[in-house]
């Protein structure tokens, strides 16, 4: 028994000493592993108990917790005692000069992309738009069959995808998003939505497999062609200036009746014709027309009580068209060169 004992009173004395030369709090841990870590001597006296008798135990055990007890106060003083010394040096030798010209930060610039894209849903917000968002990976019955674009209908061809399921498919165009919002929504109704659709076209100077569009649709009672000209109108002259004009030119889609495509006065030539107008002097922008009675009523929005007119912008052209980018190629190869043109 007093073997033990002598020896713990050894430890004890030999760690009151080593304790108060500890100068870093490094040599603080290294101490506590040594002493009272799983290998420490501490620990291995603990476990020579087995060997005393039930009397002996109990005394040991009590006089064992003890010194335990005290070493682990005694080092949690010293420990801040250290730290404290340590946060003085520290203070006395790493001085900051606060006259030092400060490390330029180096600013980002907005994407063009984005920009174009605020650009533009800023406009139909003056006129009382609100954004609308919907999923890039798409049910057929939204992109497609809902917009009277049945399986099968040969429109689809123009505006092969990425299929994911037979129903399921990256959206060829934010026109889904109209369906989804006329769906949530009694009229009336004034949304822009602007996103990124996916067609399988090859890249080239002007086409992208991922490209950005802008949807727009207005739902309400007595809702005219003339509300959408108007609408288009304003939004080419914000973003191109006031003298741009544009011309609707009539077309086809499913979802739209009477249809149309609209073009913009080239921003290049103003309308004189040039190479970016390819000599029209017109440049094609976007898709419209008024919201076919069909899909008003699929969506379960009456079409004797309630008109409606349609837009989607093409982002990529427009901002193309704004910033006198000549190769879609540009917006997404992210070289840093192109990109700081536009802070
Ligand atoms: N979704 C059509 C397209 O991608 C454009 C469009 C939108 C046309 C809304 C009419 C109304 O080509």
């Amino acid at each position: 028994m007093s073997d033990l004992k002598n020896e713990l009173l050894t430890i004890r004395k030999v760690f009151q000493n080593e304790v108060l030369s500890i100068r870093t709090s490094t040599e603080a841990d290294s101490l506590r592993v040594k002493f009272l870590g799983k290998k420490g001597e501490l620990t291995a006296v603990l476990r020579a108990m087995g060997s005393l008798t039930a009397e002996e135990r109990p005394v040991i055990g009590q006089l064992a917790n003890d010194i335990r007890t005290e070493m682990e106060d005694t080092l949690a003083m010293r420990l801040s005692q250290v730290r404290a010394m340590e946060k003085a040096e520290q203070l006395a030798t790493q001085t900051i000069d606060v006259t030092l010209p400060a490390q330029p930060v180096s600013m980002g610039a907005r994407h063009p992309l984005y920009k174009a894209i605020d650009e533009i849903c800023e406009v139909f917000l003056g006129l009382g738009y609100v954004i609308a968002e919907g999923p890039e990976v798409e049910y057929d019955l939204y992109n497609f069959e809902k917009l009277r674009l049945p399986k099968g209908h040969p429109a689809r061809d123009t505006q092969d995808t990425f299929y994911i399921t037979e129903n399921i498919l990256l959206r060829t165009q934010t026109s889904p998003v109209q369906v989804r919002v006329m769906e949530a929504n009694k009229p009336p109704i004034k949304v822009v939505c602007p996103g990124k659709v996916y067609r399988s076209d090859a890249l080239d100077s002007t086409h992208s497999p991922i490209f950005h569009q802008i949807e727009g649709l207005v739902v309400d009672k007595g809702v005219t062609m003339g509300d959408l000209v108007g609408s288009l109108q304003l939004f080419a002259r914000k973003l191109f200036g006031e003298n741009t004009k544009i011309r609707l030119r009539p077309h086809h889609f499913p979802f739209t009746e009477p249809s149309c495509e609209v073009d913009l006065t080239c921003w290049s030539c103003g309308g004189k014709g040039c190479r970016v107008c390819k000599g029209e002097g017109w440049i094609e922008v976007l898709g419209a027309g008024m919201v076919h009675p069909e899909v008003l009523a699929g969506c379960g929005i009456d079409p004797e009580i309630y008109s409606g007119f349609a837009f989607g912008i093409g982002v990529e052209r427009t901002a193309m068209g704004r910033f006198g980018i000549d190769d879609i190629r540009n917006l997404y190869e992210n070289d840093i060169r192109f990109l700081r043109q536009f802070k």
